[in-house]
């Protein structure tokens, strides 16, 4: 992503500072929730997450949970639920370490790109994913997934804020 002084970015390491699991209590809690708030106030969200037993990581998990609040993000219709969130751009850069893309004897293994872009499409957004994978795969594989990952996020260009960097 190209450097843009303009744009004001929150970042937030849920490794470092990790929400607490879902429960009850905290989903009878979400209608106030900051970061749904943060989620929504945002104009561009950037999710950078690793891949954890083919899937993504419990902390992002908790977050993500965090999101889906029936009123706010998604509401039920008569024909099924409907995404709220509108103008938003949602991107996720994802690490592998094997090769789940398609034509890989693993591709059904993959829950974490398939989860994500299910969580923002109920939600209403089309999320825009960068995969850098087959990391485990030695280090010549490593750096040309890297790199190619890297040209793929040079080629999107930020131009609005706030941003919330996950
Ligand atoms: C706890 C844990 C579980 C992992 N599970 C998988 C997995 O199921 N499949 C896979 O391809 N890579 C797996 N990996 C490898 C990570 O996806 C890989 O290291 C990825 O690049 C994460 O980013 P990193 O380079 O910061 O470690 C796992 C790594 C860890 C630490």
């Amino acid at each position: 992503m190209e450097t843009d002084p303009t744009l004001e970015v929150t970042y937030r390491d849920l490794a470092a500072e990790p929400i607490a699991h879902m429960t009850l209590d905290a989903f009878l809690a979400l209608e106030s929730g900051e970061d749904v708030q943060q989620f929504l106030d945002a104009d561009i969200v950037v999710i950078g997450a690793g891949f954890y037993n083919f899937s993504i990581p419990s902390q992002l998990k908790a977050w993500v949970d965090r999101i889906a609040v029936r009123g706010k993000t998604f509401a039920y219709g008569e024909n099924g639920p409907v995404g709220l969130v509108t103008g938003k751009r949602v991107i996720v850069a994802l690490a592998r370490g094997n090769v789940y893309g398609e034509g890989s004897p693993y591709s059904a293994y993959e829950h974490a790109e398939t989860l994500l872009r299910s969580i923002f499409s109920f939600v209403g957004v089309d999320v825009e994913v960068i995969v850098a994978e087959g990391l485990g795969r030695g280090e010549e594989a490593r750096r040309s997934a890297i790199e190619s990952a890297l040209v793929q996020a040079r080629q999107m260009s930020l131009s609005s804020d706030p941003v919330v960097a996950l």
